[in-house]
């Protein structure tokens, strides 16, 4: 398996918005962006500029779906937002229908990925965020598969 990583860093949650929309902008059906990072990292941010790049236009409707563990947009495709910070294992989400909504007809993503890897198919874009101080975001992209690669490529040229 192909591993690269790539690490940017942002000042502020604008700027995190706006690496997000970039690559929301990149992304295609059956994309897998995994979202790792302590609470208040800014996946929930990234996550608003990502969703905004899939060409959903109401970005406020994007919030933690923390109780419902699943958001669906309608962007260009349509976006599975998962947040599993409540969940112990990943049976929790095979319940809810994950495995449809991963790999199938449109971009999902997953808030505290690490916690449900067995959901994630081989593939996938895996994005870590690290408070480095109140407003400065470390973000760590690595990616497993070449599926990401011309991503990748991309995110370095614009
Ligand atoms: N550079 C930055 N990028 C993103 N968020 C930032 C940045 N600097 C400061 N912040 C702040 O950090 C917080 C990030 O919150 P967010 O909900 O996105 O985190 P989260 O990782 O989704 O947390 P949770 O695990 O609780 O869902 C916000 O309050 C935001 O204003
Ligand atoms: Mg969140």
């Amino acid at each position: 398996m192909k591993e690269k990583e790539l690490i940017f860093k942002t000042s502020g949650m604008e700027e995190t918005m706006r690496f997000g929309k970039k690559l929301g902008m990149l992304l295609s059906p059956g994309d897998v962006v995994a979202l790792v990072g302590e609470l208040g990292a800014g996946k929930t941010t990234l996550v608003k500029g990502i969703v905004q790049g899939l060409g959903v236009t109401d970005r406020r409707a994007v919030k933690s779906p923390t109780f419902s563990l699943v958001h669906t947009y309608e962007g260009r495709m349509p976006v599975y937002h998962f947040d599993a910070y409540r969940l112990e294992d990943t049976q929790e989400m095979l319940d809810i229908g994950s495995d449809e909504m991963i790999s199938g007809d449109g971009v999902a993503i997953v808030e505290w990925a690490d916690k449900v890897s067995g959901c994630l198919p081989k593939e996938y874009l895996q994005i870590t965020l690290t408070a480095v101080s109140a407003h400065e975001r470390k973000i760590e992209l690595r990616i497993y598969g070449y599926r990401y690669d011309e991503i990748i490529k991309n995110l370095f040229r614009t």
